[in-house]
């Protein structure tokens, strides 16, 4: 992508913004009020706002290799503070995407430097879905089951702050699982049911 284009396409966007309506900006300057946090996968294909249909404003986002939400991690943690704690998003999605680089080389046998400790986590999904992801005898299928996993572990990660406890429970917060499928374009819901999954578990992530 040349960088000159860049600017070029900037300009013609702000004139298409001002034609529909010349206070856009004056609008955008005064504040946001995103009613979604959306935490996402760095990969270039997959978008945040383009695939939703959302504009500027609508949504708070976060992405990084392969959407992982790690409780050290003071990037991700601040985020979710900010958007629930002061922004008051009313909804809270981890998407992961089919085709995931991230989830793929989290399971070669691979020393990828800085990116070991960070991948290390999707390993540890893997170990605790082991049962199901080794019963998958397809490896592109596995893969696809991995991602969807990975993507319910991080939302099982979100449910351990305190930041997401709180929310949950003063006015009704909502955390989804969703995955993207970068073949087709398809944006589809986990359904992840975090009630069975934290089933006589869930009491000792309880924070107050
Ligand atoms: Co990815």
């Amino acid at each position: 992508m040349n960088l000159e284009q860049v600017f070029k396409n900037n300009e013609s966007w702000i004139q298409h913004k001002l034609q529909v309506d010349p206070s856009y900006f004056d609008k955008m300057g005064k504040g946001q009020t995103p009613e979604l946090l959306y935490i996402g996968c760095s990969d270039s294909r997959v978008t945040a706002e383009e695939l939703m249909g959302a504009t500027p404003g609508e949504v708070f986002v976060h992405r990084n290799i392969a959407n992982m939400v790690i409780s050290i991690d003071l990037n991700v943690m601040s985020v979710v503070n900010y958007a629930v704690d002061h922004l008051k998003v009313k909804h809270v999605i981890v998407c992961g995407h089919y085709g995931c680089g991230g989830v793929k080389a989290a399971m070669q046998s691979q020393d990828l430097g800085l990116l070991n400790p960070w991948l290390r986590n999707i390993r540890d999904v893997y170990r605790i879905h082991k049962t199901e992801l080794n019963a998958i005898p397809d490896e592109t299928e596995r893969y696809d089951r991995l991602v969807e996993l990975n993507v319910q572990e991080q939302c099982v990660n979100l449910i351990k702050t305190a930041a997401v406890q709180r929310g949950i429970k003063e006015r009704g917060l909502e955390v989804h699982g969703w995955v993207f499928d970068i073949k087709t374009g398809k944006l589809k819901s986990l359904n992840i049911n975090f009630e069975e999954i934290l089933a006589n578990i869930m009491e000792i992530y309880h924070l107050y």
